[in-house]
This record gives C-alpha cells, sequence and structure tokens, in this order.
C-alpha cells in the first residue's frame, strides 16, 4: 500500500506479527493452564535493596498455592521489586502452569498505571517465546479502578510485544499470541479496559509503523493514500488536497517546503463528527516524510532520524481512527500537513518569500525550519473551522531535546485549562509533558526583522519558544491551543519498557486519554 512512486528498489510490505489477543476468565489464575503465569511484588517500602520484596495482592493466593515461600525465594534470585524487574519461579507441578513470573511494580506507595503498564511491557519481553500467558496483575495496584488497571496491562503488553519487520525478508515471529485475564470478579470492566487498550495500543503500533517505514515508501501522496485507506471502514470523512488545491487555497508554506521534491505536497482532512458531539477539537500534525533541511541542508548525522520528521502527522491519523474506533463524542478533525523538504534547483532558496494561507509573508532565514511553515497554513485552515480547541503535535525542534531530553515532551499553550488537561492526561498515559512558556511579552518581536512581515528563524536561543511563536500567529484569536513538540520524545534510541526502539508512538495514548476525559 506505501509503495514507493519513485523508481529504485520495489519494497513489498510484509504483514506484522500477530499481536496477542486477550481473553478474560472468571477462574483463579491458581488454575490457569498456561505455559506462564504472571504475578506482581513490591520493592521493600524502606527503599533498601536488602530488605525483602513484598508480593501484591494478584501473587498472595498463587504464593499460598505454590506451598513455597516465595518472598524468601525472591530474595534469593535477587529480586528486588524495581519497576519491570523479573524474576522466574518454577512451580514444581503444584500448580497447571509450568512458571511463575515475577515482575517488580516498585514502591507500593509509588505504584499506579504507569508502573503496571511498564511491568505488563516487561512481562511481554520475557514472554516473546511463549505462546501462551495468564495474569491478573491488574489486581496488584489496590487503589486503581479494575477497567483502568485492565487497560494499563494490556497496553504494556501490546507496546512490549511491537516488532516491526515489514522490511525483514526473514523476521523472526513472536511467539507470544494469547494472553488470559483471570479476573473472578469484575470480568465485565476487566473485558472493557483490555478492548479501550486494543485501540489505544494499536493506534500508538500504527504511529510507529508509519514512523519506522523508509521515507522513499511514504512519500507524501503514498502516505496520504495510506492514510484514506487506514480509516476506509470507520465513520471518517477523508478529503485530500492535492497540488493543485493546495495552490488554489493559497497553501504558500506547505508549497514552498514541498517544492523542492519530486512527489508533491498534501493536506489531508480526516473527519471524525459523532451525532450529538459535545464538542470540536481539530489535531494537526507535522508531516515532514524526510527532512534533510533543504538547501540549508543538515549534516549526515542528524539526518539519520529524520524519518521520523512525519510522527506529528502519525499521531493524528492515529488518534482520529482510533477516536472513531472508540466511538467518542467528540467531533475531531484531524489535519496532516505533508511534504518531503529536499534541496534542489526547484527547492526554496534561503531569503525567499512565501506568502502563507492567511496572506502573511515570511521570510525563510533557514530551510531547515520547514515545521512552522506547513504547520502554519493548516493553522489557519483548522482555525476556519471555528473549533473549540486546536491541538498540533510536531517534531519541530531540536531545542526542545535540548531542553527536556528524549523522555519527556514539550507543550505550550495560550490556555491554561487545556494545557492542564494535556498535562494530566500525559501523566495518566505514562508520557509526560512540561509545559514551557509562550512569553510573547518577552520574545514576541524575534519574529519581527525580515523584508518580509515576518521570519521563520531567529538563531539558536530559545528556539521552542520562537517556533510556538510563530504558530500562534496562524490561530485565530480566542481558539485555546496548545502545541506538544515531540522532537524528543517520538523517537527513542534504545527500548525502554513500553517504548520501542524508533518510533515510539508518543503521544498518541496522551490525546487518547485528554478526548476520553472532557
Ligand atoms: N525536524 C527538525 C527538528 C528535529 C530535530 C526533530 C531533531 C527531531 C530531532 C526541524 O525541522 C528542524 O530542523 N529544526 C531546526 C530549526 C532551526 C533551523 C531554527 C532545529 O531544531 O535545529
Ligand atoms: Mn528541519
Ligand atoms: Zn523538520
Amino acid at each position: 500500500m506505501l509503495a514507493g512512486s519513485e523508481p529504485g528498489p520495489s519494497l513489498t510490505l510484509t504483514p506484522e506479527p500477530s499481536v496477542p489477543t486477550f481473553d478474560v476468565a472468571t477462574s483463579p489464575l491458581t488454575s490457569a493452564d498456561r505455559a506462564l503465569v504472571a504475578v506482581g511484588a513490591f520493592a521493600a517500602a524502606s527503599g533498601e535493596r536488602s530488605d525483602p520484596p513484598e508480593l501484591a495482592p494478584d501473587a498472595l493466593q498463587l504464593a499460598e498455592a505454590l506451598d513455597l515461600d516465595v518472598v524468601a525465594e525472591l530474595s534469593s534470585l535477587d529480586f528486588d521489586g524495581s519497576v519491570g524487574s523479573l524474576a522466574r519461579i518454577p512451580t514444581r507441578g503444584q500448580i497447571p502452569a509450568a512458571t511463575v513470573l515475577v515482575v517488580g511494580l516498585g514502591k507500593t506507595d509509588d505504584a499506579g498505571a504507569t508502573q503496571l503498564r511498564r511491568a505488563a511491557a516487561a512481562v511481554a519481553g520475557a514472554a516473546e517465546r511463549v505462546t501462551d500467558l495468564g495474569t491478573s496483575l491488574h489486581l496488584a495496584v489496590a487503589d486503581l479502578e479494575p477497567e483502568a488497571a485492565a487497560q494499563a496491562v494490556a497496553e504494556g503488553l501490546l507496546l512490549g510485544s511491537y516488532r516491526f519487520s515489514s522490511f525483514q525478508t526473514d523476521p523472526r515471529p513472536f511467539e507470544l499470541t494469547s494472553v488470559t485475564f483471570h479476573a473472578p470478579e469484575n470480568d465485565d470492566a476487566v473485558r472493557r479496559g483490555a478492548d479501550v487498550a486494543i485501540i489505544t495500543a494499536g493506534a500508538a503500533c500504527l504511529t510507529r509503523d508509519l514512523v519506522n517505514t523508509p521515507p522513499q515508501a511514504k512519500r507524501p501522496p503514498a502516505l496520504a493514500d495510506r492514510a484514506a485507506a487506514e480509516v476506509a471502514d470507520l465513520p471518517i470523512v477523508v478529503n485530500i488536497l492535492d497540488e493543485q488545491a493546495l495552490a488554489d487555497g493559497g497553501y504558500g508554506g506547505i508549497l514552498g517546503v514541498g517544492q523542492g521534491s519530486s512527489e508533491p505536497p498534501r493536506l489531508v482532512e480526516l473527519t471524525y463528527a459523532p451525532e450529538g458531539a459535545s464538542r470540536h477539537v481539530v489535531l494537526v500534525g507535522k508531516g515532514i516524510t524526510f527532512d534533510t533541511g533543504g538547501i540549508s541542508l543538515k549534516p549526515s548525522a542528524s539526518m539519520e532520524t529524520m524519518k521520523l520528521d512525519m510522527a506529528g502527522a502519525a499521531t493524528v491519523l492515529a488518534t482520529v481512527k482510533a477516536a472513531a474506533q472508540l466511538e467518542l463524542p467528540v467531533k475531531v478533525t484531524g489535519l496532516m500537513a505533508l511534504a518531503e523538504n529536499m534541496p534542489s534547483g526547484t527547492a526554496t532558496r534561503v531569503s525567499d518569500v512565501l506568502t502563507m494561507k492567511d496572506g502573511t509573508t515570511v521570510e525563510v532565514i533557514n530551510t531547515d525550519a520547514e515545521g512552522r511553515l506547513v504547520l502554519g497554513d493548516a493553522l489557519v485552515h483548522a482555525s476556519e473551522l471555528e473549533p473549540d480547541a486546536i491541538v498540533d503535535v510536531a517534531t519541530l525542534t531540536g531545542a526542545a531535546t535540548v531542553a527536556l531530553g528524549s523522555r519527556i515532551g514539550a507543550l505550550l499553550s495560550s490556555d491554561d485549562d487545556l494545557a492542564a488537561a494535556i498535562e494530566r492526561a500525559g501523566e495518566d498515559s505514562g508520557e509526560p509533558l512540561w509545559r514551557l512558556p509562550l512569553a510573547s511579552e518577552e520574545y514576541g518581536e524575534r519574529l519581527e526583522g525580515a523584508i518580509a512581515d515576518i521570519k521563520n528563524s531567529a538563531g539558536r536561543e530559545a528556539g521552542t519558544i520562537f517556533a510556538s511563536l510563530f504558530l500562534h500567529r496562524f490561530v485565530g484569536e480566542d481558539i485555546p491551543w496548545a502545541h506538544l513538540d515531540v522532537a524528543g520524545t517520538a523517537w527513542a534510541d534504545e527500548a525502554r519498557g513500553e517504548i520501542s526502539k524508533g518510533g515510539t508512538g508518543v503521544p498518541v495514548r496522551t490525546l487518547l486519554s485528554w478526548l476520553r476525559s472532557a
């Protein structure tokens, strides 16, 4: 579906290995006839490694059935209960399962959905070579609602079993295909939590797939078609603006960034409008399918990961798709601003002036500051829809990574309530965000000083803030707006817990949590 449209190696996509499916049984975990059963344990409250761990509620009954001093056993295995730490205990025929896998949940007082999710991801990693798993980990954290707990565990299992092997000729399959939640009580809530997780983790994994896809296979027209195909069976209206429609509509930013490429840019509009929707949210995603920097060419080391630069657009696609699958009572419009930023004889030059969709003229000081140009046009389009809120997602500035690293995303907003709600959703989803100031008082005038109305870059200082001030200029007055700069968090150099190496799928689950909450 995502075939490259240029001459070159033809890349055939092989199907991704199947993810585990979930069943819910009302029988206790002690009777689970599975290769592996997973239970939780907490780190010693004292914080001393030498103090023994403490079994979580889901583990107590199992430990009794094993007729074994499990805590002593864990201590002898040097198990400290830190989040995601693992120990295997043979069952010696005392219960039907062959092996008990104990996973650490950290200290009792800190344990919540984030710790459960991360622990479940570690379980998935350890279960890669078994076919079936039984668990009651959703019971491990006493003060979590059963549905939220089951969602966290199922998300961890799904996110932790993600592999991307579409471009490998002989991929090694992930063997865990079947997970049973043993839920003697609240089995309906557990089923609901698992079903939500299948959609939310599925959305994160779709984003990962698209980010991990090589750039020759996701050039703007191909990615636009893939987006339409992804939502074809859902109540989502797709409108793709091609280069002619973009020219007719005056999208000078998107066209200017895309004009160096042999493949033209696209703006994809996805509309999910359920009957009786309480509000309308527009999501806008940066979709640079490869960012060379353009004429302001990046050094090659900085270019190595630049297929990630459409992560915002992939996030938007996956979020709108999941909103429809979850049947959320919110109208959601997704805008994917797709262009390939290439240097060539037709590329935008440094110091060229572009006219944006709202008529603003922009001097292009640096063709590598391209994200704000495509997003500016898309934000004008979004504002014309007069929504209740606009949220954009973009791998916008290296400066966000300098400030916050690769584990915390940057959040900038014109609206305190919106910012707080998104911040909370990020925390609940294990995708932390930190708010930076928009600082228009302090830095607003730095947009000026061009031969045009504004310029697209103002040097190295406060790069994330400057980019946000640029974007804010294109948001309709009085529309609450938030900007997520995920340059650091959309990609990981190493796997960590539920975060996969390469595309991470951040911040899809944050957006879904936010859309579900209000
Ligand atoms: N796509 C990059 C930002 C980026 C950098 C994302 C590293 C992920 C990892 C963006 O288009 C860019 O090149 N930004 C420039 C802006 C500068 C020229 C004002 C940057 O951050 O250096
Ligand atoms: Mn760039
Ligand atoms: Zn970029």
